[in-house]
């Protein structure tokens, strides 16, 4: 006998598993590759992941490493040099002081996600999630036990979470708030006053509150990202900072992330880490402390990129009639408003004529236009689509020809 998912009944699926999604970006990402394999020249501009290359000081960080034998089991929470190359470059940003225990590298910052979620969450603890937001919170922490507690934000507030809407959606059961800024999928920034504002809610509420840092220095105009725990004093004691080196350096594939919490909770995750995956790969943790303590001018050099992507793009699609997005203040995405298009595919007689969601429309975007981009849907927001800016000007201007043609 057969369960629902096809699987034996012997292998049903387990109740959790019921209502997981598949990353919606890196299935967008998984089928641009198909089609460009098959020839198509199609513009992948789906994926949040820098085009850069490593940067060469890092890279040789890690064939030394190699050489070296680095190559066997570590401490389950990282190696005692990226630990303190992580608090000290912390410590140096912001101010704080922040000590190598409260430190824990994981496999990638997602991996540092899903740690918190299921160190602090209890079965149906509530957690609330700005939208539009990054695909997997929703699902890391559905994958908890606990539930997401989506909070529409509105492109006339620049997507940015407002405290009378925090504070009306508290309940006994709120436990917890999650917060992106610079945002994926938005590129919005909030600014220390309107952060501060959330953290008085958050303090009144007794919420920990996870701040996903991964952006942090990724920002344009000279902005300066502030981070959570800075905005009032005692802050650090409820926060637990996530970041890491996948965006800043270009090291997607490297997996280290990491997070700085109070120590008793970064011990917690050490021992959930040091039974569910042991230690992130050795020889990227070497890279990474290389990342840190190494040149920084790769930074500013892939910032000032993406500053001056983020210009072209804003002006193109601003461009064009009905197209509205916020102001973005860092990241690589540009998070638009489509919604007058869909209106009018609607008004002429649905998806015979033309698409009437934001799948529908990048669907059909990527069929007709060859061009990849992600739905707001699968960021909570419907009637917008991301289009990510980590892509090389020549890519860009023609993905945004081929989006501003299929959009007339
Ligand atoms: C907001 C945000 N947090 C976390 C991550 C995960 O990063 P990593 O590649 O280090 O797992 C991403 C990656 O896209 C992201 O955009």
């Amino acid at each position: 006998m057969e369960s629902p998912h096809g699987l034996q009944a012997s292998l049903h699926l387990a109740r959790r598993m019921a209502s997981l999604e598949p990353s919606a970006t890196l299935a967008m990402a998984a089928k641009a590759s198909l089609m460009a394999a098959s020839g198509i020249p199609v513009i992948d501009l789906s994926v949040g992941e820098p085009d850069f290359p490593t940067p060469g000081h890092i890279c040789q960080a890690a064939e030394a490493a190699i050489r070296a034998g680095k190559t066997k089991y570590t401490p389950a929470a990282g190696i005692p040099e990226l630990r303190k190359a992580v608090a000290a470059d912390y410590s140096r940003r912001t101010g704080l002081t922040v000590t190598p225990a409260q430190v824990v590298v994981s496999c990638g910052a997602k991996h540092a996600l899903h740690n918190v979620c299921v160190s602090l969450l209890d079965e149906g603890d509530e957690v609330i999630v700005p939208a539009p937001y990054w695909v997997s919170y929703a699902e890391l922490i559905k994958l908890s036990g606990a539930i997401p507690v989506l909070l529409e934000t509105r492109i006339e507030d620049d997507f940015k979470l407002r405290p009378e809407a925090l504070r009306a959606a508290l309940t006994p059961r709120t436990r917890m708030l999650l917060l992106c800024s610079p945002s994926n999928p938005t590129g919005v920034v909030y600014s220390g006053d309107e952060l501060r504002a959330l953290a008085d809610c958050a303090i009144e509420a007794n919420l920990a509150v996870v701040a996903d840092e991964i952006y942090d220095q990724l920002v344009f105009d000279g902005r300066q990202a502030v981070s959570f725990p800075t905005l009032r004093p005692g802050l650090e004691e409820r926060t637990v900072v996530v970041a890491g080196v996948s965006k800043t350096y270009s090291m997607t594939g490297w997996r280290i992330g990491w997070t700085i919490s109070p120590e008793p909770l970064a011990k917690a995750m050490g021992n959930l880490q040091s039974q569910e995956t042991s230690n992130p790969c050795s020889v990227s943790q070497h890279a990474a402390v290389a990342a840190l303590t190494g040149p920084q001018e790769c930074v500013a050099e892939m910032c000032r990129a993406f500053q001056s992507r983020r210009d072209l793009v804003v002006r193109k699609l601003t461009a064009i009639p009905g197209v509205r997005l916020p102001q973005i203040g860092g990241a690589f995405y540009a998070f638009f408003d489509i919604r007058q298009a869909l209106a009018r595919s609607a008004a002429g007689g649905g998806t015979v004529l033309g698409p009437t969601t934001s799948a529908q429309w990048c669907e059909a975007l990527l069929e007709r236009e060859h061009v990849a981009l992600v739905a707001g849907s699968a960021f909570g927001t419907e009637g917008h689509v991301r289009m990510s800016f980590a892509a090389a000007e020549d890519k860009l201007t023609e993905g945004l020809a081929r989006i501003a043609r299929f959009l007339a």
